[in-house]
């Protein structure tokens, strides 16, 4: 069991609880884009980046096969507090298509997004993101740059994790804070992101790697070792709005878009998760 500090914040973990399969990356099947990525996922080697261009038309859809995104991109929002001093940078590694952008409206941040999908980049930036077309793991800004990085489902997808955990915190300024989220390298997280949603019929097959999944202990001690305090907590979709918004589902697709379930703590961190801490000066 991981032991629980103050609103959930985990400072270390200890091995995970399989207590918690809350876990669903149920996607609406209505879009021709969606079926192509079905199949692309089957041509295509699992988490070859090119799946997102077969899925570009739905990124802004908010029930479309990013709802997931969408959900968790508010979430890590709230973790970010308003800019501290005029013309704060706000560096979002694997920023897809910007979705945190109109959740950090108003917070004062200039918005720089980095990211291998140009087709992505592009829808980014019609949402006010300064697009970096680069790889996480050597990204071309100065050190010290940012005063908070964003990594949000972006480490699960890089073949070298480490090298990208590496890179967030260059990018950092002391002081900065750098706020992720990723699923957990654990048998329930490949049972439930992998396993069992790939079964369902509206889910992408292949976008994740589980070979990729990032175990949360060892991303502490790495931020640790690049000077970030990385403090972890579970985090899964709130159940009754994950309810509700899958009965909208199994209705006639053109059901009308409801309020989106809320991304909520919870007391383990074996599937999903959500970090956030602060570079040492
Ligand atoms: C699951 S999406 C998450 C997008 C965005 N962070 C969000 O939450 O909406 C993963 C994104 O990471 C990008 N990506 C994957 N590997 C990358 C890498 N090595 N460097 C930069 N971007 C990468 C993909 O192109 C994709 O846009």
């Amino acid at each position: 069991m991981t032991a629980v500090v103050g609103s959930g914040w985990l400072a270390l973990t200890s091995p995970n609880t399989v207590d918690d399969i809350t876990e669903v990356w149920s996607l609406p099947g209505s879009r021709a884009t969606l079926g192509a990525m079905r199949d692309a996922g089957l041509r295509l080697p699992r988490n070859d980046p090119r799946q997102y261009d077969e899925l570009a038309g739905e990124w802004w859809q908010p029930d479309g096969a990013f709802a997931m995104l969408h959900w968790l991109a508010q979430a890590r929002a709230a973790l970010v507090p308003p800019a501290a001093r005029p013309g704060a940078l706000l560096v979002d590694l694997g920023c897809g298509a910007g979705l945190l952008a109109p959740h950090l409206a108003g917070k004062g941040y200039r918005h720089v997004g980095v990211d291998l999908t140009r087709s992505a980049l592009a829808q980014a930036v019609a949402h006010g993101v300064t697009a970096v077309n680069g790889d996480a793991v050597a990204v071309p800004l100065i050190d010290g740059c940012a005063d908070v990085v964003a990594a949000g489902e972006l480490l699960e997808h890089v073949p070298d994790w480490r090298a990208a955990v590496a890179e967030a915190c260059r990018l950092l300024r002391p002081g900065g804070l750098l706020v992720v989220d990723t699923l957990n390298d654990t048998a329930l997280s490949r049972l439930v992101a992998v396993r069992i949603a790939e079964r369902l019929p509206t889910v992408p097959r292949g976008i994740h790697d589980p070979r990729l999944f990032v175990d949360d202990r060892e991303l502490v001690v790495e931020c640790a070792r690049h000077g970030v305090d990385l403090r972890v907590r579970g985090v899964r979709p709130g159940v009754p709005g994950l309810l509700r918004w899958l009965f909208r589902q199994t209705r006639a697709a053109r059901a009308p878009v409801g309020r989106a379930p809320r991304i909520v703590p919870t007391r383990s961190t074996a599937v999903l998760y959500q970090g956030r801490g602060v570079r040492g000066g």
